[in-house]
């Protein structure tokens, strides 16, 4: 009984799972009643609008802004300490100095602080890389705000009640058609405000260490920096936002970037913390560690590159 049971509440935090967080509609936070939010409080998303506020933000409070944001399939959440198991075994396995990592999909930077902070004087270089940093913001009768990141395709609109996002994915989704009628905004260039998705405790960070480069980068694309002795890769290439195969094929770019002898770290911090740190010796990646099952993709790694 206790195992029907389990499933049925699986199978239901699937569902809301599916239906409510990848919903291209959810509600915006600052326009709703305190009962409205205690009722139904996982239909609701922080407004983004604050990042425009003229106020300067704290980095944790940025943080929060900047994890409502999602292009395409792919939030920019992000948390302070998620990744601190992780970055245990990178201090174990970073030994000497001279040290380049490379961080995919950082989002703000807010994890890759502390993770910086902890190698110190153990850093030549850290790169901190995501698919885009800026974005175009257009404001319409005050209450309208568009997204728009530099292919000027809106992703994300913003109302006091309602905040639209654009989901390749949900085709299924009736509220889509809601979401699509929003997003089709014009670009206006005259009208439009640009804004940094960077939390400002890297930006001063960054300001007084020049070991620390923060470069836009597609995981996709060639990497035509200084190869890395480790790469980390936190709650970007999964199932929720790749195929099998664009996975895959990140994974064979990774193994082509990494340093002979060097690290490839894949995190994943779905319901708990799950990581598998590979080692790449003559071309090929080999496990060395994982925790609590390892990442959701650690067998693709198996199925990719020259084994
Ligand atoms: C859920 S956030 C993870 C942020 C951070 N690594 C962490 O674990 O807290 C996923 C990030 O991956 C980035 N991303 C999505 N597609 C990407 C791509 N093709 N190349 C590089 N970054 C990408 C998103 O912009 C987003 O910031």
């Amino acid at each position: 009984m206790a195992g029907i049971n389990n499933k049925i509440n699986s199978f239901f935090k699937l569902i809301v799972t599916k239906v409510i967080f990848n919903s291209p509609v959810r509600l915006t936070r600052s326009g709703w009643g305190k009962v409205m939010r205690n009722m139904i409080g996982s239909l609701f998303v922080v407004d983004v609008r604050k990042l425009l506020s003229e106020q300067t933000l704290e980095g944790k409070e940025f943080t929060k802004i900047v994890s409502a944001v999602r292009i395409g399939r792919a939030w920019r959440y992000t948390e302070q300490s998620r990744h601190s198991e992780a970055d245990e075994i990178i201090q174990e396995v970073l030994t000497g100095d001279n040290k380049i990592i490379l961080d995919v999909g950082a989002s703000d930077g807010q994890a890759s602080v502390e993770l910086i902070n902890k190698l110190k004087n153990r850093l030549k270089i850290y790169y901190l890389t995501d698919i885009c940093f800026d974005v175009d913001i257009m404001v319409k009768k005050n209450k309208f705000y568009f997204f728009y990141p530099d292919s000027k395709k809106c992703f994300m609109v913003i109302s006091n009640r309602f905040t639209f996002y654009r989901d390749p994915g949900s085709f299924l989704n009736p509220l889509k058609i809601f979401s699509m009628f929003a997003l089709c905004q014009k670009y206006d260039e005259k009208k439009t405000r640009r804004i940094n998705l960077l939390n400002p405790d890297i930006v001063k960070l960054s300001e007084d260490n020049n070991k620390i480069r923060i470069i836009e980068w597609d995981l996709f694309d060639k990497w035509e920096e200084h190869s890395p002795d480790l790469i980390k890769v936190a709650n970007v290439l999964n199932r929720a936002y790749f195929k099998k195969k664009d996975i895959k094929k990140g994974l064979n770019n990774f193994m082509r970037i990494l340093k002979e002898g060097g690290f490839l770290l894949l995190h994943d911090n779905k319901h708990e913390s799950k990581w598998s740190l590979f080692e790449k010796k003559n071309s090929v990646l080999y496990l060395r560690k994982n925790r609590n099952g390892g990442s959701e993709i650690e067998k693709l790694v198996y199925e990719s590159g020259d084994r």
